[in-house]
């Protein structure tokens, strides 16, 4: 993503989390389900639920400023925001995030691409610091899928939660670490239909799981290599791998087909659930905080989501902090 000698730069991270925690004990009072299913299909134990006063622009204002902190920066060219679950369809998250933040008139907007919006929303900053129309980028991933899960739908129900993610994009020099080195992002909208919401939000979110567990591992497996190509490394050559955390078997199912060893994929859902967008972003502040990331690891994050929209970017870990906090 380089255009001239501009580069993106990751700078900071933030998170911010709801403090309600829901076990899977709790959603058995509700559904014909176990704590035994629920952990052996997917590695969820528990995820958080952002309730009546936790709105998704709370969210996404908390982890801002926690990724503005730790990128020591007061001010940005541009905020983008991922999010597929806006708390008004109309207008986007980005302006009330940047106003509420204090970043006056920046250019601020939604990017909606489900679970990949995190890294389809670094791609989109990382082609604004390269063209030289923002210098500094303020990306946000924030979701609230407790808004629209059935919570009597025992098939999604137990697989969602809710947060936020946050990271702070410098211009800075390809050759640096934290320089975002290549994305591979794609598209098919055959499959608009394997997860969808209805139209005018008539109803709840609709997943037919088995389709999308399957197209996630193939999707997210391609893309990675593409990606790996493009920064001109071998799967080998992989430290950390970092990709959505929906389901803790398609993790291990994309590790092996990219004949990963296991234990280089991070796997951060077992408290957190299905966080959409935000998944890859908590994945990261949590990889860093336990130590599977560290600073000069060349990290790959790889995500697939609804549309069917998937999107995978290569990075070597820079020397940076996470500021976390929950609401
Ligand atoms: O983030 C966007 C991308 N989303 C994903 O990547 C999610 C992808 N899909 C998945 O992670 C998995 O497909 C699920 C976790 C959703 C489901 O796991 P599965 O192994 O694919 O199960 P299945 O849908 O094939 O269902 C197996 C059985 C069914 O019962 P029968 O028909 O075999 O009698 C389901 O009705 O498990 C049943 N089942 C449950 N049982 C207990 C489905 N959900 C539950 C549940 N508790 N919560």
């Amino acid at each position: 993503m380089t255009t001239g000698d501009q580069t993106a730069v990751l700078a900071g991270l933030g998170t911010c989390l709801p403090m309600e925690e829901v076990d899977n004990a709790a959603l058995l009072a509700r559904l014909d389900t176990s704590d035994s299913w629920i952990r052996e299909r997917t590695g969820i134990a528990a995820r958080r639920i952002a309730g009546a006063n936790v709105s998704v622009c709370d969210m996404a204002h908390a982890a801002g400023e926690n990724a503005l902190k730790a990128a020591g920066l007061a001010e940005v060219d541009a905020v983008v925001v991922a999010t597929s679950t806006p708390d008004r369809p109309l207008p986007a998250v980005g302006p009330q995030v940047a106003s509420t933040l204090g970043l006056g008139s920046v250019p601020a907007f939604d990017v909606s691409a489900a679970c990949s919006g995190f890294i389809y929303a670094l791609a989109v900053s990382a082609g604004l610091i390269a063209t030289g129309m923002a210098g500094d980028v303020l990306v946000v991933a924030t979701e609230k899928y407790s808004d629209i899960v059935d919570p009597t739908d025992r098939a999604t129900a137990v697989l969602f939660g809710d947060g936020a993610g946050a990271a702070v994009l410098r211009s800075g020099r390809r050759d640096e670490p934290g320089a975002l080195l290549a994305v591979d992002w794609g598209s098919d909208g055959a499959g608009r239909d394997l997860i969808y919401v209805p139209e005018r939000h008539d109803g709840y979110l609709s997943m037919t799981g088995k389709r999308v567990y399957l197209k996630a591992i193939e999707h997210m497996t391609s893309s990675t290599l593409r990606v790996l190509d493009r920064c001109g490394w071998a799967t080998s050559e992989v430290d950390t791998f970092v990709p959505h955390q929906a389901n803790k078997r398609i993790i291990q199912a994309v590790a092996q087909q990219l004949s990963l060893p296991e234990d280089k994929a991070v796997c951060a859902l077992e408290r957190t659930g299905n966080t959409a967008a935000a998944s890859i972003p908590l994945a990261l502040a949590q990889g860093q905080a336990n130590g599977t990331i560290g600073a000069g690891d060349r990290v790959v994050l790889t995500a697939f989501g609804a549309g069917m929209t998937w999107a995978s970017a290569g990075l070597v870990w820079p020397e940076i902090t996470t500021v976390e906090s929950e609401l």
